[in-house]
């Protein structure tokens, strides 16, 4: 298939277009570098020996976008792009939701103007809110704590509306649980602009010095050890599972939502204990006070992605934790 993938330099979608070109599609890509960067894009050849084709373009000009679909035939699009920083959605709300919900929207009239109806978006498992059961299936109570997550649950439900009126239109909405790791070449990796705050790119800053220490959000809570669970997933079996996705909205109608997750989970200490038995490092930490809005648990039902896909996730933390480091080494 010709699959247009937005946001394609990004962590997920870079790693992405090397499981596509992989499985032998065409890919282009469009990309206006907000959290990525152009070298992304040797690096993608480098592994792939395919370059794929790329346009530099924000996802709300729409003129800019139609050129995409005049000069490429689309088959399908896997649509990334987006703003995801929890903290900064609270402070700037009307720029996430002019972002993502306005990007979308212009995507979704270009799909409709050229006849492309498949769809996979790209959701989170921050639609569940706190769980109230773990592990969580996709009919689960669906809320969000912050504007990033509202951004997600609304674009989930306008595809749902969608997808309602137009019995051509397939779309899958993976919900993603906690992408981590990098390309095993160590090219790709998660390359935040700014200050990271997810867990895993603060354990490799605390190992390599750049912080004096990691902050352990809270060893209150009601699990093992005290420290919150999530289900960790290496981002090339994530990367995997849109390929697997992609297969299916070819041969589907209607919308539905899949959890891509391992269905196990691990503690924040469990994680940072096996990055430093893994890669033989230290990484000063210090448990300090709980971050609002975290849940104690969450992990994935991963049972429908395999039922409807045939697709599972078979990389360990072990994987996880040596590729994050290698990522983060090689690029010094
Ligand atoms: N944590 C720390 N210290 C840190 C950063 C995180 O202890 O410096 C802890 C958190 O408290 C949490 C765990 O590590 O218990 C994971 O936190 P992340 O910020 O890495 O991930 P979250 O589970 O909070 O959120 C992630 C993504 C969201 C997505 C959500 C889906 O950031 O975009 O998963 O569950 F929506």
């Amino acid at each position: 298939m010709n699959v247009l993938v937005s946001g394609g330099t990004g962590f997920i979608g870079s790693h992405t277009v090397v499981e596509l070109m992989a499985g032998g599609h065409n890919v282009i890509i469009f990309d206006n570098f907000y959290n990525s960067k152009r070298d992304v894009l040797d690096k993608i050849y480098r592994i792939s020996g395919r370059r794929p084709v790329f346009y530099e373009c924000d996802m709300r000009d729409e003129d800019a976008l139609r050129r995409i679909f005049v000069e490429n035939d689309i088959d399908a699009v896997i649509h990334f792009a987006g703003y995801k920083a929890v903290y900064e959605s609270v402070e700037k709300p009307l720029m996430y939701y002019e972002n993502n919900l306005g990007g979308t929207f212009v995507l979704l009239r270009l799909m409709k103007e050229f006849g492309v109806s498949r769809l996979i978006f790209s959701s989170s498992a921050t639609v569940y809110g706190i769980p109230e059961h773990c592990p969580v299936k996709e009919d689960a109570p669906l809320y969000c704590l912050n504007p990033y997550g509202r951004t997600k649950l609304m674009i989930e439900d306008i595809l749902r509306d969608v997808a309602a009126a137009d019995s051509s239109f397939s779309v899958v909405l993976l919900r993603y649980f906690n992408p981590v790791g990098a390309h095993p070449s160590g090219l790709l990796r998660e390359d935040p602009n700014g200050i990271p705050n997810n867990l895993m790119p603060r354990v490799i800053q605390a190992a390599k010095g750049q912080i004096p220490r990691l902050s352990v959000f809270g060893d209150d809570y009601d699990t093992r050890d005290g420290t919150c669970i999530r289900d960790y997933i290496h981002v090339v079996d994530l990367a995997k599972g849109h390929v697997a996705a992609l297969d299916y909205v070819a041969d589907s109608t209607g919308a539905v939502a899949v959890n891509l997750g391992t269905g196990n989970g691990y503690t924040v200490l469990e994680l940072i204990n096996t990055f430093m038995n893994v890669n033989h490092v230290n990484v000063p930490y210090e448990i300090v006070g709980r971050r609002e809005g975290d849940s104690p648990s969450v992990y994935a039902d991963a049972a429908l992605a395999k039922e409807l896909f045939g697709w599972e996730a078979k990389l360990t933390l072990e994987d996880m934790v040596r590729d994050a480091l290698r990522g983060a080494e090689a690029d010094g």
